[in-house]
């Protein structure tokens, strides 16, 4: 084996970045094989730091080697066998749409359901199928019906279009936001509960709960905060953009009205899949954004109205679940949270440097967050790409300054040294 993996790395940089040769690329799927058996045969825990392991699953993404991708947080890369997939789909439904894409992709769509329902642990009666968070979550906020008066409680720190769609509806519909404001990080969760709680009033029908804040990576209490809605009737919905196939959880755990994910982000799901889950006795209520011609049904499907679309990118996400699913979700869980911990106790030794994310696995995982006294987070993004081609995301919002640092299952710690010693260096001048 060893010798096969010294072969793969040298055929590696012999023909990079022109081609891969027939035999490279059987190579390195062989090796990516084999680290995914190694992987779902070893306790998780012992998996964590086993850097060679971890580089030659690696070798399943195509990522540039001339820029060190480190805001995996905006959208993830898909594995190469995800990126064939949308390839052979779109191809295939290129021999004639009508017939290969309504009749025989479209075929691929209740599977594909069912395979979403097993891996978030709901009914298959319960999942859509659609682009992203912003479609799955605007679906709710438009599809509930509010009356003039009635209050959403929600945070300054959620995601813009969620803020946007609310005012919105604000603006339209007479309704009102009761705003929360939190100073991150945050490591009670009782800090959360008593936010929601406090603002809550007789008028208030919805808590907006944002199950992982982009901007720094926290983690709100998402159980307890739901137990609290239903306590007091109040529908919980809940952005979980960030967390869906990242954190190690099935969406009963918590067992909220809705739930809606980006499957391009952790999931590595082709760009622009997305998924909406709604309470089996919350669909007939919900009105769909596209009606079919049954928009007050129970059936799910009538959120799936929205027309032509490619169907390669919906079928290529069976092969990000399986991708998934042979890391395993505790194990990549793990891992994200061993590789944001790896760089942010280095980084915060520095006497300039201030950390603002909780660096506890109930507060965290891949996202991080840090500043550096003195220097805007637009400098530091910008001379961490300039000089460095460390690709990052600058962030100023609310209350939060600092730049978002998201590795990915693909990021090496021989990676994050490489980010390390260049922030040292930019704080020390
Ligand atoms: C918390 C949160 N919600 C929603 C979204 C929107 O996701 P999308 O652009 O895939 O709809 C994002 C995107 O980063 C996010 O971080």
């Amino acid at each position: 084996m060893a010798s096969r993996r010294s072969f793969v790395k040298k055929s590696i940089s012999l023909v990079a970045p022109l081609s891969l040769s027939t035999v490279t690329l059987k190579a390195i799927a062989e090796d990516v094989s084999d680290a995914l058996l190694t992987l779902s045969k070893t306790d998780s825990s012992r998996m964590n730091n086993d850097e060679e392991l971890w580089a030659r699953l690696a070798q399943a993404y195509t990522v540039s080697p001339s820029i060190l991708n480190l805001n995996n947080g905006g959208v993830s890369p898909q594995p190469k066998v995800v990126q064939d997939a949308v390839d052979r789909y779109y191809h295939y439904s290129n021999e004639g749409p009508t017939y290969y894409m309504w009749q025989i992709l479209d075929k691929g769509r209740e599977p594909l359901r069912r395979k979403l329902a097993d891996l978030a642990g709901t009914s298959a009666e319960e999942i859509a199928v659609n682009r992203n968070t912003t479609e799955a979550l605007a679906t709710v906020t438009w599809g509930l019906t509010l009356s003039k008066g009635d209050e959403v409680v929600m945070t300054k720190q959620d995601y813009p279009n969620m803020i946007h769609a609310w005012k919105q509806k604000e603006l339209r519909d007479g309704i009102s936001i009761k705003w929360l404001n939190f100073k991150l990080p945050v490591e009670n969760a009782d800090e959360f509960i008593k936010g929601f709680v406090d603002a809550t009033t007789p008028r208030t029908r919805i808590w907006h709960i944002t199950h992982m804040i982009n901007w720094t990576g926290q983690i709100l209490p998402v159980k307890r905060l739901c137990e609290e809605a239903r306590k007091r009737n109040i529908i919980s919905i809940v952005d979980g953009s960030h967390t869906f196939a990242h954190l190690d959880f099935k969406i009963p755990d918590f067992s909220p009205d809705y739930f809606g994910t980006s499957l391009h982000k952790w999931l590595c799901a082709p760009f622009g899949t997305g998924m909406l889950y709604v309470r089996k006795e919350n669909i007939a209520g919900l009105w769909p954004l596209f009606p079919n011609d049954k928009p007050q049904g129970a059936d799910i499907r009538k959120f799936e109205a929205l027309g032509t679309r490619s169907f390669a990118p919906e079928q290529a996400i069976g092969q990000a679940i399986d991708f998934h699913l042979a890391i395993g979700s505790k194990r990549k869980e793990e891992r994200l949270h061993y590789l944001k911990k790896y760089w942010c106790e280095k980084v915060m030794q520095h006497p300039r440097i201030k950390l603002n994310v909780s660096l506890k696995p109930e507060f965290s995982c891949a996202l991080g967050n840090f500043s550096i006294e003195g220097i805007e987070p637009e400098r530091v993004a910008s001379k961490l790409f300039s000089e460095y081609q460390i690709h990052t995301s600058p962030i100023k919002w609310e209350n939060i300054s600092g730049v978002r640092i998201t590795p990915h299952v693909y990021t090496t710690t021989k990676d994050l040294d490489r980010f390390v010693d260049a922030v040292l260096k930019i704080a020390s001048v």
